[in-house]
């Protein structure tokens, strides 16, 4: 299986995002609908986009009681959408939950946020290194149902021994080479990402703030390419 992408429609204007949608639809695996954007403008934004055939990944990372999530859940995949998030540290029973009720979508949990790193991991309380944490979180998440793991492409080489290979990997914190890595801090470029293991690359801000948005898309599936001859996984 070749990588895909997907591409984070972080921005504040719904136009804006529905007409890059349309724009880059086709040659991306999916268009993701964040807080910032779902905050605003809701399902009528998701059906937009999935009504103009656009694959969406609902990425609210949810993280709450089990009954609670199972609805949202519901819900969510009611609107369409072909992705969503949950956050691994919500536990077993809630993964559990989110996977009985989401359907045809998939479900993906959010193993440790990739804006975060060493220091700011240990001031939450969690002692140790941030690998094992993303390791022990990612068992537990697939173990309860999870189609697959959001995590960091420095990590995505050692979860791919201990995880099953069915088990999808999507990396955020991408960055081409040279680029700004804003308030990420686990970051990886699309070629190494993709070379390690990765399933699906989630990338933001490189192509929303770029001047030429779909040239950005070109050039980061480009390099995707060259990172998909050395993958190591089939
Ligand atoms: O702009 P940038 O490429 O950093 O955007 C990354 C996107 O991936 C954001 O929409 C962010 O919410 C999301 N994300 C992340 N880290 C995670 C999970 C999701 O950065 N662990």
């Amino acid at each position: 299986m070749s990588s895909g992408l997907m591409v984070a429609l972080d921005m504040d204007e719904s136009e804006e995002a529905v007409q890059l949608a349309a724009e880059i639809g086709p040659s991306v695996a999916a268009l993701k609908v964040g807080s910032q954007l779902f905050t605003r403008y809701g399902p009528e934004l998701v059906h937009r986009i999935t009504g103009s055939g656009g694959c969406v990944f609902l990425d609210l990372k949810y993280h709450d009681i089990p009954n609670t999530v199972a609805k949202a859940v519901k819900g969510a995949a009611e609107m369409g959408v072909s992705w969503l998030t949950v956050h691994a540290s919500g536990g077993a029973e809630m993964i559990r939950a989110a996977r009985e009720a989401a359907g045809d979508a998939r479900i993906l949990a959010v193993t440790v946020l990739t804006s975060l790193d060493k220091q700011a991991i240990s001031q939450i309380g969690w002692d140790g290194e941030v690998r094992d944490q993303v390791v022990n979180l990612a068992a537990m998440a697939r173990e309860a149902g999870a189609d697959g793991i959001v995590c960091s492409a420095l990590e995505v080489k050692h979860l791919r021994s201990v995880l099953d290979d069915r088990c999808v990997l999507v990396t955020p914190g991408i960055r081409p080479a040279g680029a700004s890595i804003d308030d990420q801090a686990r970051v990886a470029t699309p070629e190494s990402a993709v070379a390690d293991g990765a399933d699906y690359l989630v990338v933001g801000r490189p192509i929303v703030n770029a001047p030429d948005r779909k040239e950005a898309v070109r050039l980061i599936l480009e390099e995707m390419k060259l990172g998909d001859v050395h993958r190591e996984r089939d």
